[in-house]
């Protein structure tokens, strides 16, 4: 079984009460992580994967950061990509992927975290970012079996991670107000609950397309731990 426990119900904590909404990864292997500019994507993307190699055996992490300002802390880390490298690094991670596919007996536990995926995507000539989506998708869909794991960042979620029969492997934390279309895209089942206002580190979360629950991201007590279980899980 791997579960983690990351976000708190966001009602109870509001009375005191510190209950997790489990994030099972046999159930719903991959994540979506999405919301404005400083809406806290990346601090709970990092309580993510620090999780991961607390609690996960022998867990490796991959992490690709377009952006390159949020992992200063880890460079030199052999599974730390940044800038242009991104793309270099999906490949190194889907290489192992196939090599799983293709006979490899290794299931350990695999985390690829993708730092803003719109903008990494964007950045990439049609060829390219078509390449690096199709990766994408494949993981997605062959993931479960080979213990293979994305957490997926964004601004604004693309459409084709939508596409039949995605959904449902692919949990969504929500961060902040959502716009209009956002809901839409993302909850449109559950429109009576969405009018709900949230800010910075709390948000809706969605297991496997059927469950919403308001969440909160409880803080970070321990930076420099956090940032050695990251290093850790970035080099083994
Ligand atoms: N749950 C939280 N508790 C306390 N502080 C938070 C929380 N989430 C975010 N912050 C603070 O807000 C800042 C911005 O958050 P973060 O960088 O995670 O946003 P983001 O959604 O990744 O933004 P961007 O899209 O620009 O990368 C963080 O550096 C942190 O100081
Ligand atoms: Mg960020």
């Amino acid at each position: 079984m791997t579960k983690l426990n990351v976000v708190l119900d966001k009602r109870l904590s509001e009375k005191g009460v510190l209950f997790y909404h489990t994030i099972n990864f046999d159930k719903s292997p991959h994540l979506m992580t999405v919301g404005a500019s400083g809406s806290g994507k990346s601090y709970l993307n990092k309580l993510i994967a620090a999780r991961c190699v607390l609690k996960i055996h022998n867990s490796k992490i991959t992490i690709l950061d377009f952006k390159a300002d949020d992992y200063s802390f880890a460079r030199g880390s052999s599974r730390l990509f940044e800038f242009n490298t991104v793309k270099l690094g999906l490949e190194l991670a889907y290489q192992e992927f196939t090599d799983r596919l293709h006979g490899n007996h290794d299931r350990s536990f695999r985390l690829i975290v993708i730092e803003e995926l719109g903008s990494m995507l964007a950045y990439y000539d049609k060829k390219e970012s078509e390449a690096i989506k199709s990766m994408i998708g494949n993981m997605i869909f062959m993931g479960r079996a080979l213990n293979f794991h994305l957490v997926l960042s964004t601004q604004r979620p693309d459409s084709n991670l939508f596409n039949a029969g995605v959904r449902d492997s692919i949990s969504t934390i929500a961060l902040g107000n959502l716009s209009k279309e956002g809901k839409k895209m993302l909850f449109s089942e559950f429109e009576e609950m969405t009018d709900e206002k949230h800010g910075q580190g709390s948000g809706f979360m969605l297991i496997g397309g059927a469950k919403l629950f308001s969440i909160k991201v409880p803080l970070i007590r321990n930076v420099k731990k956090l940032e050695d279980y990251i290093r850790i899980g970035l080099d083994r």
